[in-house]
Parts: structure tokens; sequence; C-alpha cells
């Protein structure tokens, strides 16, 4: 029996999908690593979030010269992964990569970074007295963050890197049972041409237009939420365009995969308003034109209202044992 249901036959089980592709290099040294962050939290009964963020590639040769990339500037993980919170952030790293909590407010600057900095009257170089109270607060914030050690940073490129480290990673963080939060705000790749189907070389232009043939990703929420980490609380997102798509589409996730919330936002607004879809509420978070003028982000709203949605979460575990 298929774990997945989608009504095509088509499509490979996760569990095929691990055996058929080799995992990344960096597996088992990134296990560790988090094996050793997760224990260390957990001894402090600690809560800790993961966040994945920005867009997975599919390659369209084994020697990588092509690939394709879905959408995703990683604004919303790398937002998100600023908040005080213990959190184990996965990274888009492409070529354009995408952006990261704390340096997000400079990496993508129009500014080249000598426009941040300014030659003080002792010969000495500083920051640009323009830019250094915010460069300050992000500075204080960041120096926290290193200090206690809160948040661990692995990246992946294409959606097999992901893939794999999304099973390891929500497998490991099952020990935290409903201390763990899952927040997938990564654009996945729908469709893959898998490693045996595709040619080791680059594909050559010579012989005129190009046709690809793609499969359909496993949808891995399902297996994430029934077997791999089956007691964390798991937020999925989902992008649209079409504003009549929204809301269905993301009931019907909530319905398929079985978990908790569904943040739907649609690509135009996305960053100014977003609805949080539980199986009988649905929630709006929106900025006020005051707020988009004063440079608040919409993450501010979002991630105490999963904090508090999530607290509720493992109170109610906490009373169903008593
Ligand atoms: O980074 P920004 O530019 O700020 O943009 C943020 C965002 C718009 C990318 C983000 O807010 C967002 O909506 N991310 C989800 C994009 C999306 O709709 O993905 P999807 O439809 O491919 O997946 C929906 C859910 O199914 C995801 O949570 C994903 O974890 C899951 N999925 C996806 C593919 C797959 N093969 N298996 C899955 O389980």
């Amino acid at each position: 029996m298929s774990l997945l249901d989608n009504g095509s036959s088509e499509v490979i089980n996760p569990d095929t999908y691990f055996q058929t592709h080799k995992p990344p290099r960096t597996l088992i040294e990134n296990e560790i690593r988090v094996k050793e962050f997760v224990n260390k939290h957990n001894e402090a009964r600690r809560k800790i979030v993961l966040i994945t963020s920005g867009g997975t590639t599919v390659p369209l040769e084994n020697s990588t010269v092509r690939f394709i990339d879905n959408f995703s500037a990683g604004t919303r993980g790398a937002t998100s992964a600023e908040y005080p919170l213990i959190i184990l952030l996965f990274d888009s790293f492409q070529v354009q990569f995408s952006l990261q909590p704390y340096s997000r407010h400079y990496s993508h600057s129009k500014n080249c970074f000598l426009d941040f900095m300014e030659l003080k009257s002792d010969g000495s170089i500083g920051v640009s007295s323009k830019y250094s109270p915010k460069m300050k607060a992000v500075l204080e914030k960041y120096q926290e963050f290193k200090k206690n050690e809160t948040l661990l940073f692995l990246d992946f490129v294409t959606v097999s890197d992901y893939l794999f480290l999304l099973q390891s990673v929500t497998k490991i963080m099952s020990v935290l049972k409903e201390h763990a939060m899952y927040y997938l705000a990564a654009a996945v790749s729908d469709f893959f041409i898998p490693a045996q189907k595709m040619p080791q070389h680059k594909i050559q232009s010579g012989g005129g237009g190009l046709t690809l043939t793609m499969d359909q990703v496993p949808k891995f929420l399902k297996p994430m939420v029934m077997y791999w980490a089956p007691r964390g609380f798991t937020v999925s997102f989902k992008l649209e365009t079409d504003p009549a798509l929204l809301v269905d589409k993301s009931r019907h996730a909530l319905t398929r995969y079985g978990h908790q919330i569904v943040i739907a936002n649609l690509l135009d607004t996305r960053k100014r308003e977003v609805i949080l879809i539980t199986r009988d509420s649905e929630f709006q978070i929106k900025l006020t034109e005051d707020e988009i003028a004063e440079g608040k982000e919409i993450e501010a709203k979002i991630i105490p209202e999963l904090v508090k949605r999530h607290d509720e979460w493992i109170r109610n575990a906490d009373n169903a044992d008593l």
C-alpha cells in the first residue's frame, strides 16, 4: 500500500525514494551535530523549532550544470529564525542563495558593503553613523544567539538533500515529543528526475529543443506526521497565486497529511497577510498600513501566535498523560 494519496500510481513511495537515491555526503556528520544540539536542549526541557527555508533545486544532470529551482527568497524562514526560540534551521544554499538570519539585513542590499562603513577622523574604519543604530540592534540579537547556542544551521541545495535531511532531523527531534515544532516554510520541488533516469554529463544543445519528463516528488509530510515525528506540532505553508484556490487547497492539505496548521499565503501579498488554518478555524494575520510603514515584519505576528498554540498543544498532551 502506498502512503500517498494523490490518485496517481506513478508516484513513488518515500521509502523507495530513500532506497533508490544516494544520501548527501554530509548527512552523517549533520546527524551527529543535530543529536548533540537536540540532546543538550532536551536535557534542559527546552522546546525546539525546526524551520525550513528557501527553495530546493532539481538537477537535470548528475554532473550538474543545469537545474530547476523553486521560488523562495528565504525571507520567511530567515526572518522567523531571528525570534528568541531554540531553532534548528535548514536553509537553501543555492547559487543566488537565499536569505539567512541576521546577515539578511545586509547581504541582499543593493548597497556595496563599503557603503555601510566610514572613515573615522583618527584614520580607523567604523560603521557609518547612518546605519549604526539598526546594525547595533541586529548585532546584539546575533551575539545573544551565538552566546546561548540557540541556532543550529544546516544547508541543502537539491530536493534530495532536503528530503534526506528532513527525515533524519525529524526522527532525531522526535525524542522531544510535543516539545518540537516543525515550521515548514521551504518551497519544496514537486517534480524531479530520478537519479537513475538523469544523464551523467551535461545535456548537449546541438540537437534542437529539450523535452523533459519529470516524476512527482513523493509527498513527505504524511510519513513525517505519521511516523517520523508523530507527536510534534507541525505547521506547513501553502503558497498559491490564485486566491480562489488558497483556502480549499490548504484545508485539503490538513486532511490529507493530518498535521496541525497550514499557513496559507498568496505570492503577491505573502509579506503582509497570511491565514492560519486549522481543522476547525481560520485566523487572519495582517499588517496594518502603519505597521508596514514602520517596517514591521509579519513574522512578528505569526511567531507569537504559533508559540501560543504550541504551548496549548504541550499543555493538552500533559493533561492527557495525567
Ligand atoms: O521565502 P519567501 O520569499 O519569503 O517566501 C515564503 C514562501 C512563500 C515560500 C512560504 O511562505 C511558503 O508558502 N512556503 C511553502 C511553499 C509551498 O506551497 O510549497 P508546496 O505546495 O510545494 O508544499 C506545501 C507543503 O507540502 C510544504 O509545507 C512542504 O513541506 C510539503 N511538501 C512539499 C513537497 C513534497 N514533495 N512533500 C511535501 O511534504
